[in-house]
C-alpha cells in the first residue's frame, strides 16, 4: 500500500476521475441552496440533488468533487471516541443518468488497487441483499471471491436522505489485519470491531424519496459515491484513527499548545482535546460559509459547536477565549484547497470571538447554577433535572440543551427533554402573541382557510385602492354567520378587495367597507395561507349580509405611508449589504405606517460611522428618483435577474420582483411607491441587538421624518429659550453654561472645606481639661455617620492627646462617635465603654474598640444629657 496523506489522496482522486472524463467541481458551500429538507450539506451528493432528480441540467453528466460536509447527529460521541467527527471531506464521483453499476465498480476498484495500491487481497465488499447484478460484477468482472462479497440489509446497504435521491449501495472495506479484529473466526464487514474499515460507498441512486416517504423511481438511474477523505487517509497513513493523520494531528498539537495539556495521557483530557480539534474545523468552515450563531436552525448548530468547544477549553484549564485564534490554524492547514477561508479570515475571527465572549460572560454563572441544581438533585436523590431549569439555563445563560445534557450525563444524570421542549414552545407562543398583540390569530385564520378551501380572494390592491365587490362570507366569534349588525365586530370576506392582508412583514390595510344600508370600519386585514384575504370590521351603521354588493375603500394616506416604508426597507436591505457586506441577510421585517423595522444577520453592533453611511446611501437613492418597477415572472427568471430572495421563505412559482433602478432587486409581494423619490426622506432612529447575531434597525420616512424634524426644531426652540439664547449660538451658550457650572462647583467645594475647617476650629475651642485629660464634646447638625467619623479623625489629629465625643442629629436620628488617643487608653479610658453609656441616655446602643466607637440613638432631645455624662465617665475611669 502506498503511503499517502490527505492532500495527496484528494488530488489523486480528482485527477483520476478527470481522466475518466468527469468534470471536477469545487466544493459547494456547507449551506444548502434551495433545499429546505437539509440544514447543512452532509454528503457529496447533497448539493447535486436537482441533477439527480432531473430538476436541473448538470454542467456535465459526469462530475467529481471533494465536498466539505458537517454531520452533527452524533455530536455527543465526538471526543468521547476517536472515530466520530462533525466535519469531514467527502470524495465522490457522480453520474447523472449516464454510467451505472459496471463503470462505478470497475473504476472504484481501479482507483483503490492501482492508484492507492491497496493490496487486492485486503479488499472486501458488501452488496444489498438482492442486488445480484452488483454481486455478479464484483465476482465475475473484478474477480473478488464470493466469500469476500457480503450481502447486507437495508440498514447497511441502502443509502438515503430524509428526502431526495437514494438507492441500494455497495461498500468497499479494507481489512486492516487480525490485530485490529475481535477474534471471532466469522468476523467480516458488518462486524462492530475495527478490523474492516468501510472506506467507499457506491450508491446506485434509482429512487427519489418524497416528503411522504414514497420511493419514486427516477427516470435515469444515477451513480453517487462517497469516500470519507479522513478515513481513507488514516488507512493510507497507517494511522490508528482520524486524529492521528498528519494534518489533523497538526491541529491537535496546536490545541495541546494553547491549552498546555498533553494528548494520550489522560482519557478525560484526550476527550476535550478531540472535541476542540474536531469542532474548530466545523466552526471555521461554517462561519466561512456564512453561518452565524443563533438559536435557530444551522445557526444553532454553530452555536452549539462553539459553546461545546469553549466549555471543553475550560475543562482543559484555558481561561481566556481561544477558539477565534485557533481558527487561524485551520485556515493555514486548509487554505490551499479552500481559498475562501483566507478571504473570510477576518469575519471568521470576529464571529467566533463575539460568540465566545458572549458565552464567557455567562458560562461561569451558568455552571455555578447547574452545579447547585446537581447538588440539590443529589440531596433529594433525583436523577432527572426539570426541563424548566434546563430551559432557564438555555434562555438566560446560553447553555444549549445538549451542553446541559452532556454535563449531567458526565455525572450519571439526565434532563427532562420533553418538559424543556414544552417550555421552549411556551416561549415561542409568548413571542407570537407579543407579535400579534391583539391576539388576532385567535380569530380563526385556520378556520377560515378550512371553511373556504376552494376560494381565493382576487386582490386588486396593487393597482387601485377602491373596488366594488360582493360579500362571500361573514364570521363572528369564530362562527360563520349570515349577518353582522350595527355595533358588532366580525370578519368580512369579499370576492375582490384592494385591502392588503398582512404578509411579508407589511401590516394589513385599514379603511371602510360600505353598502346601501351599512358602513363598516376595517380595523385590520389579514390573509390565510391559501390567499383568502379577510377584513376585521366594526359595523358603524346598518347591517351587512352575505352576498351583498359593497364598496371597499382603503385608507389612502395610511397605505401611502406603508408603501414608503416598505420601499425604504428594500433600499435599506441593499444599503446594508453594500456597507456591511454580503453576509447581511434579512431576518425579519415589519412595515408599519409610522415606521419600519428591519432585522438582519450581522455579528456585531453597527457603529455610528456605518449607520451614517447606510442612511446616506438610502437617501441618495431616494433623491435619485429611481423608478420602481414590478415584474411578474417565474422564480427561475427572477433568480436570473439577480433578485434577492429570502432564505427559508416559501415562494410560489409566479413571483413579483420589485426593482428600484438598478440599485435594488428583491422578490416581494408587498405594495410600493412608484418612484423612490416618493419616499421623501429616510431617517434611522435606532439600532439594537435582538438576538445574538441578529441586529435591528428602526427607521422612519416621509411624513414622519418631517414630524421628526419639526420635533427637533421645537426642542431646539425650547432649549434656546431655557438657555436664554438664540438658536444660532445655543451650542456656544450651552458650553459656557457648563463651564460656569464647573467653576461654581469648584467654588462650592472650596467654601465647603473652609466651613469644615472653621467648624473644626470651633470644636477645638471647646476643649476642656478634666483632671489632666483633654475633653471635647460637641453636637453638630445634619451629618451622617461617615462624615461625623471623618470630623472626629480630623480633631483627633489636631489635639494629639484627648477624648472626643461628637454627636449629630439627622432626620430625627442620633449618631455618636467617640475617640480616645493611645496614651489615654493606657490610663483606662475606653471609647467603646463611653459610647455605650452615652448612647443609652439617648435611647440607643452601640459600642466598639477602645480607640474608636460609634453608636446610634433614637431621642434627639437627650443628646446634650448624653454628652454631659462623658465628663463623669472619664473621672470614673481615672479612679
Ligand atoms: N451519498 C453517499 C454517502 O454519503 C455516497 O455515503
Amino acid at each position: 500500500m502506498k503511503k499517502m496523506g490527505l492532500n495527496e489522496i484528494r488530488k489523486e482522486f480528482l485527477e483520476f476521475f478527470q481522466e475518466k472524463d468527469h468534470m471536477i467541481l469545487p466544493s459547494f458551500s456547507l449551506v444548502p441552496k434551495n433545499d429546505k429538507s437539509l440544514l447543512l450539506i452532509n454528503a457529496g451528493m447533497a448539493p447535486l440533488k436537482p441533477y439527480f432528480t432531473g430538476n436541473s441540467i448538470p454542467p456535465s453528466k459526469r462530475v467529481a468533487t471533494c465536498q466539505k460536509c458537517v454531520r452533527t447527529g452524533d455530536i455527543e460521541n465526538v471526543g468521547k471516541t476517536d472515530r466520530h467527527a462533525t466535519f469531514f471531506e467527502m470524495l465522490g464521483n457522480f453520474s447523472f443518468g449516464e454510467y451505472f453499476k459496471e463503470e462505478a465498480i470497475e473504476w472504484a476498484w481501479e482507483f483503490m488497487t492501482e492508484r492507492l495500491e491497496v493490496p487486492k487481497e485486503d479488499i472486501w465488499v458488501t452488496v444489498y441483499l438482492n442486488d445480484d447484478e452488483a454481486f455478479r460484477i464484483w465476482n465475475e468482472n473484478i474477480k473478488i471471491p464470493k466469500e469476500k462479497i457480503v450481502r447486507l440489509g437495508k440498514e447497511d446497504n441502502f443509502w438515503e436522505l430524509e428526502v431526495g435521491p437514494g438507492g441500494p449501495c455497495s461498500e468497499i472495506y479494507i481489512d486492516r489485519g487480525e490485530e485490529y479484529g475481535c477474534g471471532d473466526p466469522d468476523c467480516k464487514p458488518g462486524c462492530e470491531c475495527d478490523r474492516y474499515v468501510e472506506v467507499w460507498n457506491l450508491v446506485f441512486s434509482q429512487y427519489d424519496k418524497d416528503e411522504e416517504g414514497n420511493y419514486n423511481p427516477l427516470p435515469n438511474p444515477n451513480i453517487d459515491t462517497g469516500m470519507g477523505l479522513e478515513r481513507i487517509a488514516a488507512v493510507m497513513e497507517g494511522a490508528d484513527n482520524i486524529f492521528e493523520i498528519e494534518v489533523i494531528h497538526d491541529l491537535l498539537e496546536e490545541v495541546e499548545k494553547v491549552s498546555g495539556s498533553k494528548y494520550d495521557e489522560d482519557e478525560k483530557v484526550d476527550e476535550s482535546i478531540r472535541v476542540i480539534t474536531d469542532h474548530i474545523r466545523a466552526i471555521t468552515f461554517l462561519v466561512s460559509d456564512g453561518v452565524l450563531p443563533s438559536n435557530e436552525g444551522r445557526g444553532y448548530v454553530l452555536r452549539r459547536l462553539i459553546r461545546r468547544a469553549a466549555r471543553h477549553g475550560k475543562l482543559l484549564g484555558i481561561h481566556e477565549i481561544f477558539l477565534y485564534d485557533l481558527s487561524k490554524k485551520v485556515i493555514d492547514i486548509w487554505k490551499e484547497e479552500y481559498i475562501d477561508l483566507v478571504d473570510n479570515e477576518e469575519k471568521i475571527r470576529k464571529v467566533i470571538k463575539v460568540e465566545e465572549e458572549k458565552f464567557e460572560e455567562t458560562i461561569d454563572q451558568g455552571i455555578n447554577i447547574l452545579d447547585k441544581y446537581i447538588e440539590n438533585m443529589r440531596n433529594k436523590n433525583e436523577k432527572v433535572l426539570d426541563g424548566e431549569k434546563a430551559f432557564k439555563l438555555y434562555d438566560t445563560y446560553g447553555f444549549p440543551l445538549d451542553l446541559t445534557r452532556e454535563i449531567l450525563e458526565e455525572k450519571g444524570l439526565k434532563v427532562d427533554v420533553e418538559e424543556f421542549n414544552k417550555e421552549m414552545e411556551k416561549q415561542r407562543e409568548r413571542a407570537r402573541n407579543a407579535r400579534h398583540g391583539l391576539g388576532k390569530e385567535a380569530w380563526g385564520k385556520d378556520e377560515i382557510a378550512h371553511k373556504l378551501k376552494d376560494f381565493k380572494t382576487n386582490f386588486k390592491g396593487y393597482d387601485t385602492l377602491e373596488c366594488n365587490s360582493r360579500v362571500i362570507g361573514l364570521f363572528k366569534d369564530e362562527e360563520e354567520v349570515s349577518i353582522l349588525k350595527e355595533g358588532e365586530k366580525g370578519i368580512v370576506i369579499l370576492d375582490e378587495t384592494s385591502f392588503y392582508g398582512e404578509s411579508g412583514g407589511q401590516v394589513g390595510d385599514t379603511g371602510i367597507i360600505e353598502g346601501n344600508n351599512f358602513k363598516a370600519q376595517v380595523i385590520d386585514t389579514q390573509k390565510t395561507k391559501n390567499d383568502i384575504i379577510y377584513h376585521f370590521v366594526e359595523v358603524e351603521r346598518g347591517e351587512i349580509y352575505t352576498n351583498e354588493s359593497v364598496l371597499a375603500k382603503v385608507d389612502e394616506d395610511r397605505r401611502n405611508d406603508i408603501a414608503r416604508n416598505h420601499s425604504a426597507t428594500h433600499l435599506l436591505h441593499k444599503a446594508l449589504k453594500d456597507v456591511l457586506g454580503e453576509h447581511v441577510n434579512q431576518a425579519g421585517s415589519l412595515v408599519l405606517p409610522d415606521r419600519l423595522r428591519f432585522d438582519f444577520t450581522h455579528y456585531e453592533g453597527v457603529d455610528e460611522k456605518d449607520l451614517d453611511k447606510i442612511e446616506e446611501l438610502v437617501n441618495e437613492n431616494i433623491l435619485l428618483g429611481l423608478d420602481v418597477s414590478v415584474i411578474e415572472t417565474t422564480m427561475e427568471e427572477a433568480k436570473k435577474r439577480g433578485a434577492v430572495a429570502l432564505f427559508d421563505e416559501k415562494y410560489k412559482d409566479d413571483v413579483r420582483v420589485i426593482e428600484m433602478g438598478s440599485f435594488s432587486k428583491e422578490l416581494c409581494g408587498g405594495t410600493h411607491v412608484n418612484n423612490t423619490s416618493n419616499i421623501g426622506l429616510f431617517k434611522i432612529i435606532g439600532e439594537s441587538s435582538i438576538a445574538s447575531g441578529v441586529r435591528r434597525i428602526e427607521a422612519i420616512t416621509g411624513r414622519k421624518v418631517y414630524r421628526y424634524l419639526k420635533d427637533v426644531e421645537n426642542q431646539m426652540d425650547s432649549i434656546s429659550s431655557i438657555l436664554k439664547s438664540n438658536k444660532d449660538n445655543v451650542i456656544e451658550k450651552a458650553k459656557t453654561i457648563t463651564e460656569e457650572i464647573k467653576e461654581k462647583e469648584k467654588e462650592i467645594q472650596s467654601l465647603k472645606s473652609k466651613m469644615a475647617s472653621s467648624l473644626a476650629d470651633d470644636i477645638l475651642n471647646q476643649k476642656r481639661d478634666i483632671e489632666g485629660v483633654n475633653l471635647i464634646t460637641y453636637k453638630v447638625n445634619n451629618m451622617d455617620m461617615n462624615s461625623l467619623r471623618s470630623l472626629g479623625d480630623e480633631i483627633k489629629n489636631q489635639i494629639h492627646s484627648g477624648v472626643i465625643v461628637l454627636a449629630s442629629v439627622l432626620d430625627n436620628k442620633v449618631s455618636f462617635v467617640s475617640m480616645v488617643t493611645k496614651d489615654l487608653m493606657d490610663k483606662g479610658i475606653h471609647a467603646g465603654n463611653i459610647i455605650r453609656e452615652v448612647a443609652k441616655v439617648a435611647g440607643g446602643g452601640g459600642g466598639g474598640r477602645p480607640d474608636m466607637a460609634q453608636a446610634g440613638g433614637k431621642d434627639p432631645s437627650k443628646v446634650d444629657n448624653g454628652l454631659e455624662l462623658v465628663e463623669i465617665l472619664i473621672k470614673k475611669s481615672l479612679k
